[in-house]
């Protein structure tokens, strides 16, 4: 089906002289039909052997093509950086940045007018969410899904989070070499992403809020059949969509953003899904800030049972009604803005209004909730002036207030080095104190905040403390971890001046995080305070330190900040 009005990618194929020739001509093995006009889709694909989450995803492009096919659509699949959680390093979040510049420009330089994004494990999420929303075409995001439950001798084990126990445990010398080897194969036994509540399940939660995905697109596992035609009906729909001129921006609205806020309180997601939501608002020109995970999280109880927080995985989630049974539940408690657009077309509400919840235990009832409080508090005070985060649903409730003496850590290396030290002055009652782990001082602000308990007291039987950083921690993880301190230490933030034995007070009621030293004693820290070297000079890390905003800002680049739109360039020849 041709538009009436003429289509981006009409600058490329629709005109009869040579620079038409050459952008058809080199297209190869098509019938002369696809350039007359119709809408061209871009797949980005985020596929690769190195990330493991997403090596499904040729199969998933084969069905969203399709459905563009099919609604009068011309589908070309394009390959991106992948960033694969498990195997990256530093981290995979130092390249965050890096693939949303890659996702955008390749976008803005081809012959595309509408998009489906292809992601799924952490980072290729975010991502490519932000390249896309920095140029504004008609986009859809199709998930791969999260893997199917673990299972390790008959008991249901999940991503990351059974691994952060087996460790302790095995520290602990409760749980045997070969035991923690057998727990490889049986946790990780399907396609697909992590499918504890981890950031992968968290984000791909976040698409469907904020009506980026259709439908269910967060929870159908990746091996289960409904998601490949869920990503047939995406490849429908975006020709639509590109029809319709129905772009992110309608989509990402203030409004949009408020529901992912509220949603990921109620599914007890990750506390990285707040650097991602304001990274995403700044390119779509969202006002939004850490003040609103706050405020708007404050009151949403966790009802959905899942790892980490609970007890159940996302394909009991999907089972038992997936997020249209949470959003319906949050648009009957006045905690959904119901007209907010979504791809299909339709409001979110009109999408849930009449979604069942099938398992109670999985999605409890707001009288039973996993946490009565949960979401994302924020902690302020002289150790993080501009803000701390912490998930309440996955800490000890006795150690949400908690004084205690610092026990500090110059580097993840300076941790390692200590941490199993039987000398080391340490009790369950001390807070243990990460610096130089933010975006800059890692560099890439890595998931280590949830540093392992030292042996002495893991063997004495207790499993948390208090812990913090200015580092993030894997979505899975639990604790009772204070992560994202701003500013970091790195760019002599406060908690640079932290030292063995100092006094901290966290109050997470209060939203306070204290460090009980008096300001003189701080100045004459801070000016013998130096610098940390940084690591690598120069090439794109050199980049990134000289040129990432700190955590309260989504640690995206200052100068990616903000929509460019998707103007046609220059002709080439
Ligand atoms: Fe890919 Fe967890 S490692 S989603
Ligand atoms: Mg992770």
């Amino acid at each position: 089906m041709k538009t009436g009005k003429s289509l981006r990618s009409a600058a490329w194929f629709g005109s009869a002289d040579k620079d038409g020739f050459i952008h058809r001509s080199w297209m190869r093995g098509y019938p002369e039909d696809v350039f007359d006009g119709r809408p061209v889709i871009g797949i980005c694909n985020t596929w690769s052997e190195l990330t493991p989450c997403n090596a499904h995803f040729r199969e998933l492009a084969e069905r969203v093509k399709r459905g563009v096919w099919e609604a009068g659509g011309f589908p070309l699949e394009f390959p991106v950086m992948s960033l694969g959680e498990t195997n990256i390093r530093p981290t995979a979040m130092l390249f965050r940045n890096l693939v949303s510049m890659d996702v955008e420009e390749s976008i803005r330089a081809n012959p595309i007018d509408g998009v489906v994004l292809l992601c799924g494990c952490d980072k290729t999420v975010p991502s490519l969410i932000m390249g896309a929303a920095s140029c504004d075409l008609p986009t859809l995001v199709v998930s791969g899904g999260p893997m199917l439950n673990g299972k390790f001798r008959n008991t249901m084990i999940g991503s990351g989070t059974d691994v952060w126990r087996f460790s302790e445990d095995a520290r602990a010398g409760i749980l045997s070499l070969p035991e923690f080897r057998e727990a490889e194969v049986c946790m990780s036994r399907s396609a697909g992403h992590c499918m504890s509540m981890g950031t992968a399940s968290s984000m791909a939660c976040m698409v469907e809020a904020l009506g980026l995905g259709l439908p269910q697109n967060a929870a159908i596992p990746a091996p289960d059949s409904r998601r490949l035609t869920l990503a047939h009906l995406a490849g429908r729909r975006i020709v639509e969509m590109v029809h319709e001129d129905l772009r992110m921006s309608r989509i990402l609205t203030r409004q949009a953003f408020e529901n992912a806020i509220r949603v990921n309180g109620a599914i007890g997601g990750s506390t990285n899904v707040v650097l991602h939501s304001l990274a995403i608002a700044g390119r779509i020109e969202v006002d939004l800030s850490l003040h609103d995970w706050d405020v708007l999280g404050r009151d949403v109880a966790t009802v959905v049972d899942l790892m980490p927080s609970g007890r159940f995985l996302m394909e009991d989630f999907y089972y038992a009604g997936g997020l249209p049974a949470i959003l319906r539940l949050l648009g009957e408690n006045g905690l959904l803005h119901r007209d907010a657009l979504t791809v299909n077309g339709k409001t979110i509400w009109e999408n849930v209004q009449h979604a069942a919840n099938w398992n109670s235990e999985v999605i409890r009832p707001v009288d039973n909730p996993v946490a009565a409080h949960g979401g994302i508090t924020v902690l302020r005070g002289n150790l993080a002036p501009d803000g701390a985060v912490i998930k309440p649903s996955a800490a000890s409730p006795h150690l949400l207030r908690h004084r205690g003496r610092a026990v500090a850590f110059d580097s993840i290396e300076h941790y390692r080095q200590r941490i199993a030290d039987p000398e080391l002055d340490v009790d369950e009652n001390s807070i243990l104190v990460l610096k130089n782990c933010g975006p800059c001082g890692y560099p890439g602000m890595p998931e280590v905040g949830n540093m392992g308990l030292p042996p002495g007291i893991l063997r004495r039987g207790i499993r948390d403390m208090v812990r913090i950083s200015d580092a993030r921690m894997s979505g899975t993880a639990y604790g009772t971890v204070i992560l994202h301190v701003t500013p970091e230490a790195a760019v002599g933030g406060p908690l640079a001046l932290v030292r063995d034995g100092d006094w901290i007070e966290v109050d997470v009621e209060a939203r306070k995080l204290h460090l009980d030293v008096s300001d003189e004693e701080l100045a004459a820290r801070r000016s013998a305070w130096k610098k940390p070297e940084q690591r690598m000079k120069g090439g794109y890390q050199g980049l990134y330190v000289d040129r990432v905003m700190q955590a309260d800002r989504g640690a995206d680049f200052d100068f990616l900040v903000g929509c460019r739109g998707a103007d046609i360039p220059r002709e080439s020849h």
